[in-house]
């Protein structure tokens, strides 16, 4: 039987490759994460509290549990955050990947991991997996510099870059559309920028293709995002109609207007031949993705 370590398993990405995979019972699934609880009841699901940071702890675990795949969906995902806290975010978005990649060559595991298009400066998007990465933001740069810890490895490794990604979770951070979606229902007025551009990621898609990558044996970089580019106040907008809300409740905006403490790349969006013609991904547009996370968030809501 095949054995998957996920790290960040109480992350959105994290709970959706949890659940897609409590469905099959031909692999063993360890989750961790660096909380000491399970957002799931651990009595259905294994769960092992790991911060992926402490090397020892990491280095213990993967040569106890030697998983043939690890799926790393911990990270500081916060961009701001990483820009004014950057040795924290160094260590859990680098220094965290390459304990990773250490524990992996030890037991001949290999790695998927997930990336951003911030690793991408938004100057010429949508992009491609061969195109040259000019990151930002520091949260970008930590991103980049563990793909490029992955690229000097040698083991076995996948990087999936994503962009924007939403859905339904226990606990999640507040994605974009959940926010604008909480703001709307409390009759929040919102500003949300018409010139930062991309392709929202339905959070279904990107763990698709991690477990098709993982099924599939493959390797290398894949661009994974949803099949609509438009602006955050687009998306906003396309929030407002599928969750039957007041779209007047949100005013355009600028990003000069925001000063949002990170460096933004403005367009970005991806080019996804790669994923659809070799994992066969059929990325979701907005009002696909958003209904499905309309229903999923009427069901966690009630869990
Ligand atoms: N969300 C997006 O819009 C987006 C866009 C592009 C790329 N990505 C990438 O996609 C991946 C998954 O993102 P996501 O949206 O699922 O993020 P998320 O919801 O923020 O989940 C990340 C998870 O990692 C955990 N974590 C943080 N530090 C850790 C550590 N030291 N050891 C173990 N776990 C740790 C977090 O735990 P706590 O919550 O307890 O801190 C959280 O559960 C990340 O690599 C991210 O960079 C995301």
């Amino acid at each position: 039987m095949k054995r998957i370590l996920i790290c960040g398993a109480n992350g959105l990405l994290g709970q959706r490759l949890a659940l897609m995979l409590s469905s099959q019972t031909e692999y063993e699934v360890l989750h961790t994460s660096h909380h000491r609880s399970f957002v799931f009841d651990n009595r259905l699901l294994d769960y092992t509290q790991l911060d992926i940071t402490r090397k020892s702890d990491v280095k213990s675990l993967v040569s106890s549990f030697h998983p043939d795949v690890i799926m790393n969906a911990a990270a500081a995902t916060n961009v701001d955050w990483c820009e004014t806290h950057r040795e924290e975010a160094w260590k859990v978005n680098v220094v965290g990947v390459e304990h990773l990649i250490e524990a992996a060559r030890k037991v001949g595991a290999r790695l998927i991991h997930v990336s951003t298009d911030y690793v991408f400066d938004g100057k010429s998007g949508p992009y491609k997996e061969d195109d040259r990465p000019n990151p930002l933001s520091y949260y970008g740069k930590s991103k980049l510099a563990a793909e490029n810890a992955l690229r000097i490895s040698d083991i076995p490794y996948a990087i999936v870059r994503t962009i924007v990604v939403y859905g339904a979770g226990i606990n999640v951070k507040e994605n974009f559309p959940l926010w604008v979606f909480n703001s709307l229902r409390a009759g929040k007025r919102i500003r949300c920028v018409e010139d930062q551009i991309s392709n929202p990621t339905s959070v279904n898609d990107l763990a698709f293709a991690v477990l098709k990558i993982f099924e599939l044996n493959k390797t290398g970089i894949y661009h994974v995002c949803g099949s609509e580019r438009l602006s955050r106040y687009e998306f906003a907008r396309r929030v407002a109609e599928v969750f039957e809300l007041d779209p007047e409740l949100i005013e355009r905006a600028r990003t000069s207007d925001l000063q949002q403490i990170a460096p933004r790349p403005m367009v970005t969006g991806f080019i996804t031949l790669k994923a659809e013609s070799e994992l066969h991904l059929k990325p979701m547009d907005t009002r696909q993705g958003l209904t499905l996370m309309k229903r999923e968030l009427h069901s966690t809501r009630k869990l």
